[in-house]
């Protein structure tokens, strides 16, 4: 299947004891860090400033997933803020070619999600502007829900328009990832594996990460 990434959720980190729990899972390929806004998602968790903090906190690069409305307008901030990579949705995003274009021209990775219910067709011609794509596997808005299974086609539908264009994205699933349904993910052709609280409501987060590294990488 191939090199897998595995991206480490804050979001199932005590927010008291963030910089602790950043350092507790180096060695990931990425930090996750969920944004939520009470709008687009009904949870409120973070911002720029708690951003700005993450990054001088680890040598990890964050990745920040927006469940925000009006990206078009805050995404670029994130990007500012020192995110290695910025993920907006497709459902807020009023012009996502020219946001990925954006974020990308700001220096980061660009990033689209799609929720459960959002099909990967309509967004064909957008792919070649975004570096990776965001699968939701679980509705957006909490952690410790559990995977969507209905989700794999969709999954395998996506890597087969980004072999058929040549692309280099990345695709990412979030949500209900853990040791037990990320094999599952590969199979269908994920490459970037977000997860939450499979690995901080693990004894020792670091070696969670390198377990489910090795699944993925079978
Ligand atoms: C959910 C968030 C996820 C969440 C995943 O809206 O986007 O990143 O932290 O948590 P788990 O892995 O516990 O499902
Ligand atoms: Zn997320």
């Amino acid at each position: 299947w191939g090199m897998a990434q595995i991206n480490p959720s804050i979001l199932s980190a005590d927010f008291a004891r963030l910089a602790e729990e950043a350092k507790a899972v180096e060695g990931a390929d990425w930090l996750h860090v969920d944004v939520m806004d009470n709008h687009f998602v009904p949870n409120l968790t973070l911002g720029v400033p708690v951003v700005e903090s993450l990054r001088r906190a680890t040598g990890t690069p964050l990745d920040c997933h927006l469940m925000i409305e009006d990206p078009d307008r805050w995404a670029p901030q994130y990007v500012e803020a020192g995110a290695g990579s910025v993920t907006f949705h497709a459902e807020a995003a009023a012009a996502p070619v020219r946001l990925a274009r954006e974020i990308r021209a700001k220096g980061a990775r660009a990033s689209m999600a799609l929720k459960p219910a959002t099909p990967i067709e309509p967004y064909e011609d957008l792919l070649p502007e975004l570096d990776m794509l965001l699968i939701m596997t679980v509705e957006p808005g909490f952690g410790g829900q559990p995977f969507l299974d209905v989700m794999l086609p969709k999954i395998r539908r996506t890597r087969e328009l980004i072999s058929k264009h040549g692309l280099e994205l990345w695709l990412q699933v979030d949500g209900g990832v853990s040791a037990t349904t990320i094999e599952r993910c590969a199979e269908a052709g994920a490459d970037v594996f977000v997860a939450g609280s499979a690995v901080y409501g693990a004894k020792d987060p670091a070696d969670a990460v390198r377990t489910l590294r090795s699944m993925a990488e079978r």
